[in-house]
């Protein structure tokens, strides 16, 4: 235990001066016409916002994938109890069932990890993507598309681009806000009584938050099946998450002070600029390499670099601040609990009492089925290993047969079909 603490300490001492440095780079190259910060992040928030917005782009873009694709696709607005208009993206069935819906089919939830939108799981189409297997297999697919991302991005009252109470979310209000009104939403319109989640990385986690704080909900999990579900951080931390770490803890507080609060959102420049600078042929990809791989993990063989130029028009797609570092703060303290502002009074405003709420695992009583890949080192086999002691109802545990697959293969994996999908759809066949 005490070299757990310890990893964690150096983590916020090794960055400091990696950061210095690179403050005093973005304080040189920013001056009043452009800011490499608002380039490089995202736009601030309020009246002066005017370029960088996602109104340019097209808002259709799930729904052309799972056209061009064949398959028909339904798009639904749903309410959160706090007010977020969420998106949520359906194939209600396959393109080789012709028949209008007879009889009712299960329902598969989607729920996409750190800044991703339904997109990732659909645009390299049914012959690699597990949302059309599904639907191929008789299920009734949905995809959710979390608060603050491309889809979502609308609420009753504020207004996303000017009003800064609109970003102030993190992982907990989609666990206990979103997922439950995705969910009975879903269950009316198909008058099922449960759902197949199926979550990757901290896409899992919300469902966790859910299942903690709103065990009345559990009953209407059949069976969630978590792809390398970040829950408790527990591994060494390399030197590579090292730097990112710290520099995010360091340049979230940066940025806030700047009142730049959506991260990361979709930006047809930002695409274009590096899938230019990453695509297959170009000698700077190499560079796209190392970070990518020095992130989710090395695998050459399992990631497709052909796809890089289109995976970064639909990744990423936005989202607040405060989520990405409730997710930071997960890896720093190896801690599975809610994001701590660092304020007493916000802190209050969002959890309604005087201390941080604790997510108790013991509560989640639904089925779970844990995934991970041994070339993963966002979440290892060691991290889930100490979940699965947490979590009352495991009913499997499932490594990847291949010993490089990692964090990101489970969405675009070249053989991930062989190599999850089809296991996920049996486990899901059996499990009625
Ligand atoms: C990589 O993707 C490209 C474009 O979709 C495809 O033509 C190629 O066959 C893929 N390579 C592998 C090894 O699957
Ligand atoms: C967690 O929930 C279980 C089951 O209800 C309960 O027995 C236990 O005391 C709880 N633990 C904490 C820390 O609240």
């Amino acid at each position: 235990m005490t070299g757990f603490f310890y990893n964690r300490d150096m983590v916020l001492r090794t960055d400091r001066r990696i950061l210095v440095c690179l403050f005093s780079v973005t304080l040189v190259l920013e001056c009043h016409s452009f800011s490499l910060t608002e380039f490089l992040v995202g736009p601030r928030i309020g009246p002066r916002t005017q370029h960088a917005t996602p109104k340019n782009i097209k808002l259709t873009m799930a729904q052309q994938l799972v056209n061009t694709n064949g398959y028909p696709f339904e798009e639904h607005e749903i309410y959160s109890e706090d007010g977020y208009i969420l998106s949520l993206h359906r194939i209600p069935r396959s393109k080789y069932d012709k028949a209008p819906l007879k009889n009712q089919r299960p329902v598969a939830l989607f729920q996409h990890g750190l800044l991703a939108s339904s997109d990732v799981f659909l645009f390299r189409g049914p012959e690699y993507d597990l949302p059309y297997l599904l639907a191929d297999a008789g299920y009734d697919v949905w995809l959710s598309n979390m608060r603050g991302n491309i889809y979502s991005m609308k609420h009753k009252a504020f207004d996303a681009e000017k009003d800064s109470e609109y970003w102030k979310f993190s992982l907990h209000e989609v666990g206990v806000y979103d997922l439950p009104a995705i969910i009975d939403y879903i269950l009316k319109i198909t008058k099922e009584h449960s759902l197949y989640f199926l979550g990757h990385s901290v896409g899992s986690t919300v469902a966790f938050i859910m299942g903690t704080m709103k065990p009345q909900y559990n009953a209407k999990i059949r069976l969630h099946l978590a792809l390398a579900p970040l829950v408790h951080a527990l591994h060494e931390i390399s030197f590579p998450h090292k730097i990112f770490l710290g520099s995010s803890i360091s340049l979230t507080q940066a940025i806030v002070s700047k009142n730049i609060l959506n991260v990361f959102p979709r930006r047809e420049y930002f695409s274009k600029l590096l899938g230019t600078l990453c695509a297959n042929g170009v000698p700077t990809q190499f560079f796209c390499l190392i970070f990518l791989y020095s992130l989710v993990g090395i695998d050459g063989q399992q990631f497709n670099s052909s796809y890089i130029p289109e995976f970064l028009s639909y990744f990423p797609a936005g989202s607040s601040v405060y989520l990405t570092s409730h997710a930071t703060q997960m890896y720093a303290e190896g801690d599975f609990r809610p994001l701590d502002y660092q304020n007493s009074f916000l802190n209050y405003q969002k959890y309604h009492q005087s201390s941080l709420p604790v997510y108790n695992l013991s509560l989640v009583d639904y089925p779970v089925t844990l995934h991970y890949g041994d070339g993963d080192t966002l979440v290892t086999a060691e991290d889930l290993a100490f979940t699965e002691t947490k979590l009352p109802r495991i009913i499997g545990k499932f490594r990847v047969p291949y010993k490089h697959f990692n964090h990101m293969d489970f969405m675009i994996g070249t053989d991930a079909k062989d190599l999850v999908y089809k296991e996920l759809i049996s486990l899901m066949n059996k499990h009625r």
